[in-house]
């Protein structure tokens, strides 16, 4: 017993044990799945840049019709837009194409790799008007006030700490700046995703309101998923 506890005090004192166990419980803290303290709704496990050749499968215009999305909120050319869990980058090209040079896109993601993914990309066709961003679990490490249109393309679910991260997102909107959220129509059972990976309009419109914004538009012209349209409560 003694023993024992001397060789934990001396590889405790050595810092090496400390900093490894430190680690290992940063980690497992933001992808432990946790519950929406409102909705209680599970979190869904982040999708993992490994997996980002699915983001990119042909499939995905049919499945998905990510154009059809962007024509209904009407972007403007000049317009300066969040993709918020951008990932390898799907989305990010085609709102790079409709904000125009004069535009900016902040595209963010809380993993590296997906943003070197993006950053060889968008060397490679020398775009110019994408600021990459890695943010934290719960900041986007946006600026204040600054973002007309903050989407977040089948990302919301994965958040774990959606409260703050709303919190802040709000906070780099613009007056009259909208939120945008597609998510997987939870409501049928025939969308062939996992459910923790789906949302009700429901849910949304409960955990995303409590933040300081009302859900102005849902639209469902998409084969699978919501279009779920917010702005900042007066
Ligand atoms: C299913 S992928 C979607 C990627 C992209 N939006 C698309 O549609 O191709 C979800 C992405 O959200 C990111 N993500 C999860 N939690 C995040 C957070 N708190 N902040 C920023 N990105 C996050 C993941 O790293 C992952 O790249």
């Amino acid at each position: 017993m003694r023993t024992g506890k001397r060789l934990v005090d001396v590889v405790l004192g050595s810092g090496l044990l400390a900093t490894v166990v430190a680690v290992t419980v940063l980690v497992a803290g933001a992808q432990a799945p946790g519950v929406h303290p409102i909705s209680g709704r599970r979190f869904a496990p982040i999708m993992g840049w490994q997996g980002a050749e699915w983001l990119e499968r042909h499939e995905r215009e049919e499945e998905e019709n990510p154009d059809m999305a962007l024509n209904v909120l009407k972007i403007a050319k000049g317009a300066t837009v969040a993709d918020i869990g951008a990932g390898s980058g799907y989305i990010t090209m085609k709102l790079s194409a409709r904000v125009g040079p004069e535009g900016k896109v902040y595209a963010n993601d809380i993993q590296p790799q997906m943003l070197q993914m993006l950053a060889n990309r968008l060397a490679s066709r020398k775009i110019p008007n994408v600021v990459l961003v890695q943010g934290t679990i719960d900041d986007p490490r946006l600026p204040e006030a600054a973002v007309d249109l903050a989407m977040m393309v089948d990302v919301y679910h994965e958040l774990s700490q959606p409260q703050t991260m709303l919190r802040h997102l709000r906070a780099s909107l613009k007056p009259g700046g909208r939120l945008v959220l597609l998510e997987y129509r939870k409501e049928d059972p025939a969308i062939p995703i996992k459910l923790e990976h789906k949302m009700t309009v429901a849910e949304a419109k409960m955990e995303v309101e409590a933040e300081g914004f009302t859900l102005a538009k849902v639209n469902e012209v998409l084969p699978r998923q919501h279009i779920l349209i917010f702005t900042v409560k007066p």
